[in-house]
């Protein structure tokens, strides 16, 4: 076994190291990334030197099902399952990638039926400055609520919306939100048996069977708990990088709408597929 798991010192995540991940890995080297990944809900890898098809199979270690991202201009050119997040644009303009892949909190695919298991993203170029991703530990958030505050979300459902913070990508690739879907308050996680606060300020709209009011209420008490310095982290990345994160632990926020136009970033994003959250 090759693989060294190492806590990452800014709260949560952990760095593996002793792994290239364009050769072939061993199943001892596999499991041992997927438990990391299981216990630290974020797994970092650096000074990768990746292919699309590596992408695509250091993805296949966190599950076998990948999907293409719904915004199809931004798929590489060789594969569907990745998407090209960029500030570049081509020679006529035209942009080389998704500038910004959200910058508010969230959790991929929260509002589809079956949201992501996990996201893989790969650094392909990092500014000097900027360009950060910010990460949240959902899990340790609801263990730290106390015991009244996990009684009232007891069973609680809530609705999820692509296009709660509106976005203009739609209009823009005359593209269609997909319909608005519940998703459980607290959500179990269906491999380790923990819970995980599973609303998220950039696709939750609203608590259901509750006065506009009460929810909005609860939802920013749950947002001001989970945001508390002590679950959350910043990412500072390194070209070469590999992050993948647990989408059923963790929430996070780009920083990308705030980058300088001449810093540049490209990153490759590879989706891996969930089964339902309740
Ligand atoms: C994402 O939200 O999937 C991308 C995060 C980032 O670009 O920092």
């Amino acid at each position: 076994m090759n693989v060294t798991v190492t806590p990452l010192k800014q709260g949560f995540g952990a760095e593996i190291s002793g792994l290239d991940l364009s050769q072939p890995l061993t199943d001892d080297d596999r499991r041992a990334i997927y438990q990391a990944f299981l216990k630290h809900h974020l797994v970092v890898f650096h000074d990768q030197n990746l292919t699309p098809e590596h992408t695509v199979n250091a993805a296949r270690i966190l599950g076998d099902d990948l999907e293409p991202h719904l915004f199809k201009h931004f798929h590489h050119p060789d594969t569907p399952l990745i998407m090209v997040l960029s500030n570049r644009r081509e020679d006529d303009g035209s942009p080389k990638g998704m500038a910004d892949a959200g910058t508010f909190w969230h959790s991929d695919v929260s509002y589809k039926p079956n949201p992501a298991k996990a996201t893989l993203l790969y650094a392909r170029e990092i500014p000097d400055h900027g360009g950060d991703t910010l990460f949240c530990n959902l899990t340790a958030a609801y263990e730290a609520m106390p015991d009244d505050m996990k009684k009232r979300l007891e069973g609680l459902t809530a609705m999820h919306d692509y296009n709660h913070v509106p976005r203009d990508v739609f209009s823009k690739l005359k593209l269609t939100p997909p319909p608005p879907c519940p998703q459980p308050v607290v959500r179990t996680h269906p491999e380790t048996g923990r819970k995980a606060i599973y609303i998220n300020p950039g696709y939750t709209t609203h608590i259901e069977d509750m006065i506009e009011d009460e929810s909005a209420a609860l939802m920013k008490d749950i947002f001001r708990h989970c945001l508390s310095d002590r679950f959350r982290m910043r990412y500072k990345w390194r070209a070469g990088d590999v992050i993948a994160w647990d989408n059923a632990a963790t929430m996070h926020s780009a920083t990308t709408k705030n980058l300088d136009p001449s810093k540049h970033r490209t990153i490759w994003r590879a989706t891996i597929s969930g089964s339902s959250a309740f």
